[in-house]
């Protein structure tokens, strides 16, 4: 709910459990007063920054302002150059050649509904929204309109800015932020996600002290080396306790978020679009809008912050047929054959997957033009003949007819040099005229911000859609944009933001207009551009190129603080692990890829028959507990042992708990897990779920379980080992939801001195996975 009290010029923003509030001050500012907690209606001069008395060397705002001084004012939205000398959210060129802007009160409305944006996605729903309308004092027909809109369910509150002018001469845009924000008191910490190719979304947390933090991309995408979302935790807060504020954009541009610790240790924070190469012209009579912000805020740690966020973009910025529902299973090629595939492969591959369950096959690079490797085709998008006779449409009715759905890999927005339309339009590849351009993986990036080029990948990518019952798409993106340049564009500093415009537009008529019955899932190299801009077109994002379920554990655990599971795509892939040459059990890959949206990426054909059977498990436990993993309520529960972690999800009618050890020790303290988020007052049962240790895990221990001497890398152990396996960890509790949050001992791990079926063979990786479910009174008594 928002209301504006007229006589104290207040507006106050309820969530559920927060609440925003601000006023217009003295001299026409809006002077932020709180955000966080829900509060009672009523007085908050309490709450305000308490300034009277000029300070040595500060600049009052005008004559006789007594020491106000919008250096010790906490701001909505600062300007520039009349005394507040914090980083600013906005850098104009005005009218008048200088940077001096100041924005003051003008008007406000509040509507029902969200804020929709021209050109930019944004969340979609929303109770409420605030247009607070601001004006320059020296060019009243420059406005700075800030938007505010509750999401009441899940406590969010989305922020953006549109500047307008309609004053006779253009002005110039340096750094035009989506929302700014000051806090009265510093302690916090800033949690960012930050890495590279296959290490992506790995957490840092860093001490917000004097001087200024930046979290920022500049290769064009959202990035995998720092995500546009970012957490301010209370000095320490942790997984379960201490107030937790994050921000997001719904943007996949190259963004900017700053955190200050100014002079009075007062917090100021701003997000937006970056003003690294930005400049933009706006004309007499034209506006400009910023990606929308969305912020959030719990008192429940940064699991309690995780769980508004996931419902948030589970339900506002997720949307169309696959919004809330249930995911397939995929198989994907890649790992399995890269470009090296044939219709014959493809379709033995198909058929075993169909044998374990598996729903869909995405057939990935490689299907289209001259591409035998990265080096050519890329642009070509009709189906390479000699790898596929019948074709796309061939084989996807053949797909069809085995009972499998049918996924296809695109990657449109880049080019080889060497293909068919690189040889046509060379002029359509971004680069500099005069510059070799850069080159990464072999390819160019195009130039989106061109019409035609935007017309070409709609039509090609629309064709190939229409002639066949695709019903996934995975539209890839393997490089940084180098050498920015477009001759389209009179103005330089305008290529990055209308590169993703460009992108917006095609994903918007391919997947919104044209094929809204088609699953997207974006991937950029993997993670290259996991934010909440891909995610209003495509529900699941490929989370990483790493598959390695120990790398994952850091690039998951770090995805799920902003993001919920079900946009989550993780497969389960061969061992020892194409990146890291570690040896991993079945078991831990499935239970780490089953949090999220699972597939497989392998080929079944170098597995055992043992390893098929276990796959076959995995996949129908997962289809009988699909909703919890997709959609349920994600916590990381930490474990007192170092190196273990504890990832949940479900709700207090069905939970599964995730447990997993990355390095083993000799005689260990015993494992105890604490389960969350349960009735206390109800009844559960735990079970773990079946898993098995490979009889070759052991070598040459066999021989000291064994009476009779038989060799590890023999006959009769490699035989068993394809038809055999030994159970790991199998444990069974009965116990109240209060028992169960208060710890349950779990069964010894593997300590070199016996086997018992209930023993957990952990290891070095292991893992296990424990199903809670309550026991429902018909359970009870039926006995
Ligand atoms: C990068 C992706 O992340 C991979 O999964 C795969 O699709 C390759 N591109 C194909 O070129």
């Amino acid at each position: 709910m928002i209301t504006y009290n007229e006589e104290k010029k207040l507006f106050k923003l309820d969530t559920s459990s927060t609440s925003y509030i601000f006023k217009i001050g003295r001299y026409g500012h809006p002077e932020h007063i709180y955000y966080g907690k829900k509060l009672h209606d009523g007085d908050f001069t309490a709450l305000e920054l308490k300034n009277g008395i000029m300070l040595g060397s500060s600049v009052d705002y005008c004559e006789g302002a007594d020491g106000y001084s919008l250096d010790n004012i906490l701001l909505e939205y600062s300007g520039i150059g009349k005394g507040d000398y914090r980083h600013s959210p906005i850098e104009l060129i005005m009218p008048d050649g200088s940077f001096v802007c100041d924005f003051v009160f003008r008007e406000y409305k509040i509507e029902k509904g969200g804020y929709q944006a021209k050109e930019l996605p944004t969340a979609e729903g929303g109770d409420e929204t605030l247009s607070l309308v601001l004006c320059d004092k020296k060019y009243p027909g420059i406005t700075l309109t800030l938007h505010y809109t509750v999401f009441g369910d899940c406590d969010v509150i989305a922020r953006n800015a549109v500047l307008g002018n309609t004053e006779e001469k253009e002005i110039y845009i340096r750094k035009l932020m989506s929302f700014s924000l000051d806090f009265p008191t510093s302690g916090y910490d800033m949690i960012t996600l930050n890495g590279s190719w296959a290490k992506e979304a790995h957490l840092s947390r860093r001490r917000v002290a004097p001087g200024l933090l930046v979290n920022d991309s500049t290769t064009g995408a959202s990035s995998n080396r720092h995500n546009p979302g970012f957490l301010l935790a209370a000095c320490g807060s942790d997984e379960e306790h201490g107030a937790v504020y994050g921000f997001n954009l719904v943007y996949s541009g190259n963004h900017y978020s700053a955190v200050e610790c100014g002079p009075f240790n007062t917090v100021r924070i701003m997000s937006g679009i970056n003003p690294h190469c930005f400049l933009w012209r706006l004309k007499s009579g034209e506006s400009f809008e910023t990606p929308q912000a969305v912020m959030s805020y719990s008192d429940g740690g940064t699991n309690g912050f995780s769980d508004r966020m996931h419902r948030f973009v589970n339900s506002h910025i997720v949307r169309g047929k696959y919004k809330l529902s249930e995911r397939p299973i995929v198989i994907n090629n890649w790992e399995a054959t890269f470009f090296n595939f044939n219709r014959r492969k493809i379709l033995a591959l198909a058929g075993r997957a169909k044998k374990l369950g598996i729903e869909m096959l995405v057939l990935d690079d490689g299907w289209f033009g001259k591409r035998n490797s990265d080096t050519c085709g890329l642009g070509d998008w009709t189906v390479n003949k000699k790898k596929l006779p019948g074709g796309i449409t061939g084989l996807c009715k053949k797909i069809n007819s085995m009972g499998l759905r049918f996924g296809l890999w695109f990657e449109p927005e880049c080019v080889n040099e060497d293909s068919e339309l690189y040889r046509a339009h060379p002029d359509w590849a971004i680069k500099v005229s005069g510059r070799a351009p850069g080159i990464g993986r072999n390819q160019l990036v195009l130039d989106l911000t061109r019409k035609e080029v935007r017309e070409y990948i709609v039509e090609a990518v629309d064709a190939v859609l229409s002639s066949c019952n695709v019903e996934y798409v995975k539209w890839d993106y393997n490089r940084h944009i180098s050498d920015s340049f477009s001759p389209s564009l009179k103005m330089q500093g305008e290529f990055s933001h209308r590169y993703i415009l460009g992108l917006y537009e095609i994903l918007g008529e391919l997947f919104h207009k044209r094929h809204p019955e088609i699953l997207l899932e974006s991937c950029s190299s993997g993670g290259n551009r996991f934010d909440l801009g891909m995610l209003c077109y495509s529900p699941q994002i490929w989370t990483s190129d790493n598959t390695d379920p120990i790398e994952r554990l850091d690039i998951q655990g770090g995805i799920y603080l902003l993001y919920p599971p079900s946009t989550v795509s993780n497969h389960v892939s061969m061992a020892p692990h194409q990146q890291t040459l570690r040896e991993t059990a079945l078991s831990t890959r499935f239970n780490v890829a089953a949090f999220g949206v699972l597939g497989y990426e392998l080929d079944f054909s170098e597995l055992t028959p043992e390893e098929r059977r276990e796959i076959r498990e995995q996949v129908a436990f997962y289809k009988a507990h699909r909703r919890t993993f997709q959609f349920g309520r994600l916590r990381c529960v930490p474990m007192q042992k170092e190196g273990q972690i504890s990832w949940q999800t479900g709700d207090e009618n069905e939970s599964v708990a995730g447990v997993f050890q990355r390095i083993a020790k000799a005689c260990p303290p015993r494992d105890n897990l604490r389960i969350a988020g349960l009735d206390a007052s109800s009844e559960y049962t735990v079970s773990s779920v079946r898993q098995y240790a490979r009889i070759r895990r052991f070598g040459a221990l066999v021989k000291h379980i064994l009476p009779f001497p038989l060799r590890a890398d023999g006959f009769i152990l490699r035989t068993a080992d394809k038809y055999y396996a030994l159970t790991d960890g199998a444990e069974e509790y009965r116990a109240y939801g209060d028992a169960l949050s208060a710890g349950i001992n779990l069964a010894m791990q593997y300590e070199g001195t016996g086997y018992a079926p209930s023993l957990r063979l952990y290891g070095d990786f292991g893992s296990g996975l424990y199903i809670v479910n309550k026991i429902t009174e018909k359970e009870e008594e039926n006995g």
